[in-house]
Formats: C-alpha cells, sequence, structure tokens
C-alpha cells in the first residue's frame, strides 16, 4: 500500500471511531456502577453576592432549585475579583482520586447568556476549573471551545458529568448521549458547582434551574 492510501485509511479509520464515539445509538444510563451518595442540604451551600440575602437570588420550590444573577452584581466574597455568581457548591464530597459523577437535570431560560452553568472545580493554574458548561447565545459550550447543544434554551435536559481523576478525563452526557471526552487540566481537590457564574459576554440577568441533583461514585 502507498503511504497515501495507508494515511487515508488511518484517517478514515479515525473519523469512524469518533463517530461511534460521539453517536449516540440510543440513551445509556451513565450511572449505571456508580453508587449515589447521601444528598441533602449539609452537602451544598448557596454562594451568592455578598451584600444582598440568599432570597433575592436563590429559591427552592416543588423540588426546583432556581438560581440567578445580575451581570452588575458583587462578586460572593468582599475580597473576591471574580464575576458574580449564584451557585451551589457541593461540600463534603471533595474528591483527589477515583471516579466521580454529577448527575441532575437542568434548565436555561432564554436570554441568559455568557455564563457558566455547571462546573468541576480545581485545575492546576493557571486554570481553576477541570470542566465549565458554558452558555452563549443559546446553545451549549465546553468553555467557548465545542458547542454540545446547539439550542439549550427554555427545555430540561438531563446531564451527566463523569470525572475519571487518574484517567485524567471528563465525560459529558446529555440525556444519555456522550456530547465529550475532555482531558482533566490537573489538580489537587475537585468539586462540583451548578447554577450562574458570569463569564465574558454576561447577559444582564442571569439564571439556569436544577433538580435531581445526584453525586455518585464508583466504589472504592
Ligand atoms: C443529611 O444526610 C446525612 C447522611 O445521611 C445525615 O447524617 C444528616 O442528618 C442529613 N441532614 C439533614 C439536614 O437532613
Ligand atoms: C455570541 O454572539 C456574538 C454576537 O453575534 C458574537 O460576537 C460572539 O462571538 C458569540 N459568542 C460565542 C461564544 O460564540
Amino acid at each position: 500500500m502507498t503511504s497515501f492510501s495507508s494515511t487515508f485509511l488511518q484517517f478514515a479509520i479515525l473519523q469512524f471511531l469518533l463517530y461511534k464515539l460521539l453517536s449516540c445509538e440510543g440513551p445509556k444510563d451513565p450511572s449505571k456502577g456508580f453508587i449515589s451518595l447521601p444528598f441533602n442540604t449539609s452537602f451544598y451551600h448557596i454562594q451568592k453576592p455578598y451584600d444582598v440575602p440568599v432570597d433575592q437570588r436563590y429559591k427552592f420550590v416543588d423540588g426546583v432549585h432556581y438560581l440567578w444573577v445580575f451581570s452588575t452584581d458583587k462578586p460572593h466574597t468582599p475580597t473576591s475579583h471574580t464575576k458574580p455568581r449564584t451557585e451551589i457548591g457541593i461540600q463534603g464530597y471533595d474528591y483527589s482520586s477515583g471516579v466521580w459523577q454529577f448527575e441532575g437535570d437542568f434548565y436555561v431560560p432564554s436570554g441568559t447568556s455568557g455564563v457558566c452553568i455547571m462546573q468541576v472545580f480545581g485545575a492546576t493554574a493557571p486554570h481553576a476549573t477541570t470542566l465549565m458548561l458554558r452558555v452563549y447565545n443559546g446553545s451549549l459550550f465546553y468553555y467557548t471551545d465545542s458547542v454540545l447543544v446547539p439550542s439549550v434554551c427554555d427545555k430540561w435536559f438531563h446531564l451527566n458529568v463523569v470525572h475519571d481523576v487518574l484517567a485524567a478525563k471528563v465525560k459529558v452526557f446529555i440525556d444519555g448521549c456522550l456530547k465529550i471526552v475532555a482531558d482533566g487540566r490537573g489538580g489537587t481537590s475537585h468539586t462540583f458547582k451548578c447554577g450562574v457564574y458570569a463569564q465574558n459576554e454576561d447577559s444582564y440577568r442571569m439564571e439556569s434551574r436544577w433538580k435531581d441533583i445526584e453525586i455518585l461514585k464508583i466504589r472504592d
């Protein structure tokens, strides 16, 4: 075989594998093989602009967490220089090894843009996060890089984020379909967060809603 055709064949095989990986052959249950950990109000706290009461940026009604923030809001602490956020910070489940999973349903009302709605916190500097799921212009992005859901607003989606620390891989599933396998970004301690954390090009009002949040891991 000439080197041209062998290169072409390799390329074709690679394309095929990529297609198999990213195409969804019927929804899977990414939580299979994981154990669900206890989760109640003891396992999270709400971060919100430091100068407003929590009920001005967060409510929990009929099992749904509503989190919103304004681009003009203050950061979550007086000493922080980060952009405004209202986030559910998972606590008590910081991890540095193993395979962990965040599962939940989310809803983003239209008008919300330039915002991170879910993150795997912890990475090697200069990065602070291993994963950010962001909304820009009505689409769900991996950071600003790739579109995971082209039309994400005004609909509920089921999300599974699987972080394998040793393999340094993060998988994102939407409605049971694998959307991306991203590389880890280092770090010694990780935790999950969801809500709204303003990024570049942020809209004046940002909101995301969450329900049925679960934290899972593979038994050591
Ligand atoms: C939350 O769950 C833990 C572990 O099951 C339990 O010890 C704790 O009392 C619960 N807290 C609340 C506020 O329900
Ligand atoms: C969102 O739309 C604006 C205006 O068209 C554009 O400048 C910007 O690059 C878009 N953002 C992303 C992340 O695609």
